[in-house]
């Protein structure tokens, strides 16, 4: 499925309001993916992704926008903040692990799709060794087994959360060495030492799934799987860098930070510019890759970046500072929104929130006089301020009542805040 520039904003409209340009941008950058694999391979090879930066205020959306997009795309694609890498050299990750983490969500890709592909094949086989387990399980207890009934009880699902003896792969736990790549020392291995098993003990729905990937595991050719993923992740990848400012110095700093910063800034420049970085599934390619990188910029700006990065970054888009009547859509609008988060969380306590359209004016304008007095954190102080609301409620929620209805209007929020108000009051006299 390859979603048009319209049928992307559709679908991010659902979770985030306004911020129509970065959504325009990004859908945009997304169906030129498409369009270019669509295209002869000689044209195809001069066509690099047009990579964007976004820029914009605490709390406007940026993180929630890749996000929903990482949910989106059909495409291999991570996000990662850009704090956590380091110059090469010193302790934490080196910048080409985001290639190898991509790589990673490739193969999990394409492996999941052929599974998908062989899971009938696969099933039967599956569901006789659980079978047989429940009934090993079972007799080893002095239960007596009868596998007609175990078989017909199994089938009907009635056995799922039965707990059972079975044996597993047992894969050796990922080592993280410091400095360095992340290396899965079975892997390096891979079909030159004979798996181990282990005998474990879980519920029959656990050992299915556990059973199934060992079983596609045997028939899904490896190389084929590492070969499509490293094309994909080539040719469709898509990297989402999140806090890029706080890799940018101050202009004409030249403390030891915006030192090191700078360097960072340096490391990332070939993999933006295009690079081959070794990965243990094969070499990749990373010219292709379509980096979308966000930042609040509140120290420093774009044009600190080191101009040769700055370049590799041709599409700018602002956001915007949210409104109140933003605020008041983002409370009831998104298919999470906040509000519905509320109403569902309490209702395991039996209260049936209710929030009238006035209320949710209140708290929008509340929201809006906050950000504009204090510091402005966007909409996470929507958050904030719902929770301060809702305190009393979700304390004394317990359960042990009948569903009770509890309206949320103009006046309870504010009452609610009648006592902060008058402390806010009184600040500004002090002030
Ligand atoms: N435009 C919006 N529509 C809906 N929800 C939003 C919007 N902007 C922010 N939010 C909500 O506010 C919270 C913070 O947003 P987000 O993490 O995207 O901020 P950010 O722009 O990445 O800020 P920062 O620069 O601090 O990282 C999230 O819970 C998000 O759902
Ligand atoms: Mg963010």
């Amino acid at each position: 499925m390859n979603l048009t520039p319209r049928q992307i904003v559709e679908e991010l409209d659902k979770y985030i309001i306004g911020q129509s340009k970065a959504k325009r941008a990004v859908a945009i950058a997304l169906r030129n993916r498409y369009r270019r694999s669509q295209l002869p391979k000689e044209l195809r090879e001069e066509i690099t992704p047009k990579n964007i930066i976004m820029k914009g205020p605490t709390g406007v959306g940026k993180t929630e926008i890749a996000r929903r997009l990482a949910k989106l795309v059909k495409a291999p694609f991570i996000k990662i903040e850009a704090t956590k890498y380091t110059e090469v050299g010193y302790v934490g990750r080196d910048v080409e692990s985001m290639i190898r983490d991509l790589v990673e969500v490739a193969v999990r890709m394409v492996k999941d799709e052929k599974s998908h592909e062989i899971e009938a094949k696969v099933k039967p086989i599956v569901d006789g060794k659980l079978i047989d387990a429940i009934c090993d399980t079972r007799r080893a207890t002095d239960i007596p087994v009868d596998k007609t009934i175990v078989t017909e009880e199994y089938q009907n699902g009635k056995l799922e959360n039965e707990q059972i003896d079975i044996v597993v792969v047992d894969n050796p736990k990922p080592m993280l060495a410091i400095g360095g790549p992340e290396i899965n020392i079975g892997s390096i291995f891979d079909g030159m030492l004979p798996q181990k098993h282990k005998k474990r003990r879980m519920s029959v729905s656990r050992a299915r799934e556990i059973l199934m990937s060992e079983e596609c595991d045997k028939i899904i050719d490896k190389d084929n799987v590492y070969a499509e993923a490293i094309r994909r992740t080539e040719e469709e990848g898509i990297i989402f860098i999140d806090e890029i400012d706080k890799i940018i110095g101050k202009a004409g700093g030249s403390n030891n930070q915006d030192v090191s910063r700078e360097g960072v800034q340096r490391d990332i420049l070939p993999i933006v510019e295009g690079s081959t970085v070794a990965t243990k599934y094969g070499n990749v390619k990373t010219d292709f890759i379509l980096f979308i990188a966000s930042g609040a910029f509140h120290v420093s700006n774009i044009e600190d970046m080191i101009p040769e990065l700055q370049g590799r970054f041709p599409i700018r888009v602002d956001l915007d500072n949210l409104t109140k009547e933003d605020f008041k859509r983002i409370l009831s609008e998104p298919k999470n929104s906040v509000t519905l988060q509320y109403e569902s969380i309490l209702k395991v306590d039996n209260i049936d929130l209710k929030f009238t359209d006035d209320a949710l004016d209140e708290i929008a304008d509340m929201a809006a006089t906050e950000n504009e007095t204090s510091e402005n954190i966007g909409a996470r102080r929507l958050h904030t301020i719902m929770e301060s609301l809702l305190e009393d409620i979700s304390f004394n929620a317990s359960g042990d009542h009948p569903m009770l209805e509890v309206n949320i209007d103009r006046t309870y929020v504010q009452n609610a805040f009648k006592d902060s108000k008058k402390k806010f009051d009184l600040k500004k006299y002090i002030l």
